[in-house]
């Protein structure tokens, strides 16, 4: 095995597969975990006061028997993120439901912590020094918070600039040693491929297999919240494209195993500006992939060539999924529309939301269909930008002066800039009768 996760003949990224379940249908399948029983099993673990059990991504351990000592694994107890109605954005797009699984609640603010549970886990468990990755901000931070847990040092290697303040805020602050390379995210990722070659480090991207086994345990939540049916179609952001493949393949072992009777379809959403993949799909057939210069104030995605894109493709391409990209203006309105549900987002995971108005305005979605977005990251990760966008000063002119009238109408009604007041009752019901009365 290669330290960069890559089978050395056919270069292609390794996945974690357990022969011992007899999925394809060899063997008498003895080893196969039961249903019936592991639903009871995770059901009477969200009572338990043991320390795995709390964690949302070791409470189903039985689909995640990698380590050889689980009680060890390093835990902020994970997982367990809700899943909210969204009865506003549902109307708005013509749907009778839709849900946001928020990945932001999870204790660093991203979807991250649940592979970085898993992975790290690995790290540790095999007694690396050191772990590292090449991060647009949120890989490093939760590397960083689940790196300092378990006592071991984290390398971080992100671009200088376009890292939003509350990811970089957090490398520091767990202690990690924090490189911000004159480079984009690509860049940082070259750099780190050669040192994993030349140090004893551990790769903690999203090229590391055991990454997704954490990844995948929102698709077992999410059944899990639904009372074990699936929903008909999961929506994600697509940067480094490892999330989409992860959840598909949570939610195919949980049908191959008889704990779900279905398949949702598996959507990806990119920023116009790093589609890659979107690409990929309408020109070649998802068969390779042109890398792009990527630009994007969704700074989490703006990756112009992505890792996993092979298995991201699979996913949507098996489960009848869509591709589709968002313009810089279409993530704006879209977050502050999920913002103003009180739910609040980044605005990479914002492009869900912007990506699933296309598809049913394209007609590929239905009314009656049910849909998940997965919020990705927390609203505080960066609030430059929504303050940007409730100030009238993230869009430049160009990008306003192409919005339609729907849009323009969206941007006055959404935008709620702090206002600066005398210190007076008097000013501040002034303000109130003004707002009423807009
Ligand atoms: N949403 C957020 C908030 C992210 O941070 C990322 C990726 C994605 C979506 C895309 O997920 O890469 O699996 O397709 N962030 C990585 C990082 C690249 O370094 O934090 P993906």
């Amino acid at each position: 095995m290669s330290a960069g996760f890559r089978c050395l003949q056919c270069k292609e990224l390794f996945e974690v597969i357990y022969p011992s379940w007899e999925l394809d249908g060899e063997g008498d399948g003895s080893q196969r975990p039961n249903a019936p029983a592991l639903r009871a099993l995770w059901a009477e673990r969200r009572l338990s006061a043991a320390i795995l059990n709390q964690s949302g991504v070791w409470r189903f351990r039985e689909l995640l028997p990698f380590l050889d000592d689980p009680e060890r694994a390093v835990t902020l107890r994970e997982g367990n993120t809700p899943l909210y109605a969204m009865p506003q954005c549902a109307q708005r797009v013509g749907l009778d439901s839709l849900h946001a699984k928020h990945q932001g609640m999870n204790p660093t603010g991203s979807f991250k912590d649940t592979g970085m549970t898993a992975a790290l886990s690995v790290a540790h468990e095999k007694k690396f020094p050191w772990v590292a990755c090449a991060s647009t901000g949120n890989t490093s931070a939760a590397m960083a918070a689940y790196a300092a847990r378990a006592g071991m040092r984290a390398l971080v290697l992100i671009p200088d600039g376009k890292v939003a303040w509350g990811k970089l805020a957090q490398s520091v602050d767990y202690g990690a040693l924090t490189c911000q390379l004159k480079t984009d995210f690509d860049g940082c990722v070259r750099v780190l491929a050669e040192i994993v070659e030349r140090a004893p480090v551990y790769l903690l991207n999203s090229v590391n297999p055991y990454r997704l086994e954490g990844q995948k345990t929102p698709a077992l939540e999410i059944a899990e919240q639904m009372g074990w049916q699936v929903p008909d179609h999961i929506i994600v952001p697509g940067g480094n494209l490892a999330n989409g493949a992860a959840l598909g393949k949570g939610f195919h072992e949980m049908r191959a195993l008889g704990l779900t009777d279905r398949i949702p379809r598996i959507s990806v959403i990119q920023a116009e500006g790093a589609n890659p993949l979107y690409t990929s799909l309408l020109k070649y057939n998802g068969e390779r992939l042109e890398p792009v210069q990527a630009n994007t104030r969704a700074t989490a995605i703006r990756i112009g060539n992505p890792a996993s894109w092979r298995k991201t493709a699979r996913a949507i391409q098996e489960t009848g999924g869509y591709c589709e990209q968002v313009s810089e203006q279409e993530i704006a309105i879209a977050k502050a529309e999920i913002g103003a549900e009180g739910i609040g987002c980044e605005p990479a995971s914002a492009v869900t939301y912007a990506g699933l108005k296309k598809l049913c305005a394209q007609g590929k979605v239905r009314r009656e269909e049910s849909v998940v977005l997965v919020l990705t990251g927390h609203t505080l990760k960066d609030p430059e930008y929504t303050i940007d966008f409730h100030r009238g000063t993230l869009l430049t002119e160009t990008e306003t002066a192409a919005l339609n009238a729907s849009e323009k109408e969206s941007l006055r009604k959404l935008a709620k800039p702090p206002v600066l007041l005398e210190p007076s009752s008097d000013a501040v019901l002034r303000q109130l009768e003004a707002t009423e009365r807009k």
